[in-house]
């Protein structure tokens, strides 16, 4: 009997090839539905290597990434990029994964906070951030464009960071 490999939360490298970049891309294009203005393989490269910087992806063996997370830390600031978990893999627990994984890496970079924004009718996003203990600090009317029109919600949690000082 052959065995399915697990998916697994790894941090993207520096040496990604430009494939894992474009996968990345149409995965992020396809998650928001459009919703969200595409990213390009080159761009998401860029971001992935510029400072305080990091990406993780759910990979299973070979096959394309299931979901991935980007985060930036700032001094004691954690900010999440984007999030996005591909339409036929939800609700397995792959977006709490990547949530957990980047707010473990904040927590040793020093980091006591990490805030992100998330549009107001974005209902899964929402709810995941909130069973992970989010809470609202702000509203930014008309965020984005659309269509449809939508604010964006900015959502905080803090922490105590592990980084020893
Ligand atoms: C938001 C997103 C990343 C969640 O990924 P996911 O892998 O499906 O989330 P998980 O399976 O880890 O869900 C964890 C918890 O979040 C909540 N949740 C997630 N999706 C939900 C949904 N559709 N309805 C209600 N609760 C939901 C639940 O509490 C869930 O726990 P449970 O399944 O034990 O009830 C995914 O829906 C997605 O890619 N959405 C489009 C992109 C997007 O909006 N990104 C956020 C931008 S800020």
């Amino acid at each position: 009997m052959t065995r399915r490999a697990a998916p697994a939360v790894v941090a993207a490298g520096p040496a990604e090839p430009r494939a894992f970049w474009s996968a990345l891309s149409r995965l992020h294009w396809r998650a928001f539905a459009g919703r969200e203005r595409r990213w390009s393989a080159g761009e998401l490269d860029a971001l992935a290597a510029s400072p305080g910087v990091r990406v993780w992806s759910v990979r299973r063996g070979a096959a394309a990434p299931l979901g991935f997370v980007a985060m930036r830390v700032v001094g004691d600031e954690a900010e999440i990029l984007t999030i996005a978990v591909a339409r036929g893999a939800r609700r397995r627990g792959l977006g709490r994964g990547l949530l957990l994984e980047a707010e473990y890496s904040a927590r040793g970079a020093g980091a006591s906070k990490i805030i992100l924004e998330v549009a107001e009718s974005a209902a899964p996003a929402r709810a995941l951030y909130a069973r992970l203990g989010y809470g609202e600090v702000g509203r930014r009317r008309a965020y984005y464009a659309g269509p449809p029109v939508d604010d964006a919600l900015v959502l905080a949690r803090s922490f105590f960071p592990t980084k020893p000082v």
